[in-house]
């Protein structure tokens, strides 16, 4: 039986989004700037990494604060060859209603069928363009959307419900929206737009590329009108629109001017094992570490429940106020954490 956990602000714990490495074949310079993440740069190993067995029981100690959902990040997830075996525990083995993974789709097609017959329920891809030569600069390897593209069809070919992320620059990719709008809803995948923001401390973020949700609404519905729905679950992160021809829909991630930490009850696990509370955070609290010194479940899951019970995390509602008074904080890199 699970029992709720509330935060300092009433926010349950149900969603645990985990990061099953730091590592990814792309470097897009929004999250892993190639000067950053070179040669020399201190990614986990083995042992700090969290085994398949370790990573199973922290996650059943967070069944029993109540998670419902379990997504699964990185870094590149489907660089690590045993998260198909991840998904038939966490949906056979736990029960985990919703399990879903989120992908650079590069190995995508390779690993579409074992994701299928893990009991994957769900995936969203990142797509920021269609076009090569601005696709290869934002993946940062050169690498050709073809493909992409592929693991998506593939995917949607075995039945597997896809949704699309794409993170907007203003001057980098705004121009391309409408042809993205076009090309997904043709295929009936629901389309996010992400704004920009300033997640880690290298990825050189500046307000002035954010554009905005409301441009972004604005913009897609004077070519095809556009009318608000309501979220799917209860603290969904995407605002969702549909188009009022009926043919798809579009979602606004907008942590940037409209936040939404009001209904945020998700936790993040690093590929290391340690908890934290917000995507901004700089501190995180080392849940491995505690199993490993021993803690039996109940005490795991006790460990975990007095974090989540003393959580204060609010950094989206804060942003605009740090900027204003200069202030940055150091916080994890995104991709060590998992968007
Ligand atoms: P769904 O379950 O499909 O709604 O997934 P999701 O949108 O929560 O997950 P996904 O991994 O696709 O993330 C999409 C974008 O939302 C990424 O840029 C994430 O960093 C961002 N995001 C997800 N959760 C949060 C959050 O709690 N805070 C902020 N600021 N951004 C978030
Ligand atoms: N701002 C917004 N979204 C980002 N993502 C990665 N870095 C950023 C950023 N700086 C997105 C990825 C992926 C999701 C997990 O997070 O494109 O779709
Ligand atoms: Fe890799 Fe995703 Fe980060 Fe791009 S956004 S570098 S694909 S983890
Ligand atoms: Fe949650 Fe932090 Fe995002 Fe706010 S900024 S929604 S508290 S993860």
């Amino acid at each position: 039986m699970s029992s709720a956990v509330r935060d300092q602000f009433n926010r349950t714990l149900h969603d645990l989004r985990i990061s099953v490495t730091d590592r990814c074949n792309f470097r897009c310079p929004y999250c892993m700037p190639k000067e950053v993440f070179g040669p020399g740069y201190p990614f986990l190993h083995d042992p700090q990494l969290m085994a398949l067995g370790e990573l199973v029981r922290i996650v059943r100690a967070f069944r029993a604060l109540g998670v419902e959902k379990v997504r699964i990040t990185g870094g590149e997830p489907l660089l690590r060859s045993d998260v198909p075996e991840l998904i038939r525990i966490l949906k056979q083995e736990l029960g985990v209603p919703d399990v879903a993974l989120t992908t650079n789709g590069w190995l995508l097609e390779k690993m579409a069928p074992a994701l299928r017959t893990a009991g994957l329920d769900r995936l969203n891809v990142s797509v920021d363009s269609l076009d090569d030569a601005t696709a290869g600069r934002l993946n940062g390897q050169g690498f050709k959307v073809a493909r992409v593209l592929g693991g998506i069809d593939a995917a949607a070919a075995l039945g597997l419900a896809v949704k699309i992320n794409c993170v907007v620059q203003r001057g980098v990719n705004d121009a391309e929206l409408p042809a993205l709008c076009e090309y997904f809803r043709a295929r009936g995948h629901p389309l996010r737009f992400i704004e920009f923001m300033d997640v880690g401390n290298t990825n050189h973020w500046s307000r002035d590329r954010v554009v905005s949700a409301r441009e972004i609404v604005d913009l897609v519905g004077a070519r095809w009108p556009l009318e608000p729905i309501g979220p799917a679950y209860r603290g969904e992160v995407a605002a969702r629109y549909r188009y009022r021809d009926g043919r798809g829909e579009i979602g606004l991630i907008s942590s940037v001017t409209e936040p939404f930490c009001r209904d945020c009850h998700r936790a993040r696990l690093s590929a290391d094992g340690r908890l934290f509370t917000c995507l901004f955070a700089s501190l995180g609290w080392d849940v491995l570490g505690c199993l490993r010194a021993g803690a039996d479940d109940a005490e795991l899951a006790a460990f975990l429940a007095r974090i989540w019970q003393g959580r204060l995390d609010r950094y989206s509602d804060e942003r605009a106020e740090l900027l204003a008074r200069g202030e940055s904080r150091a916080k994890v890199e995104m991709s060590y954490i998992g968007g």
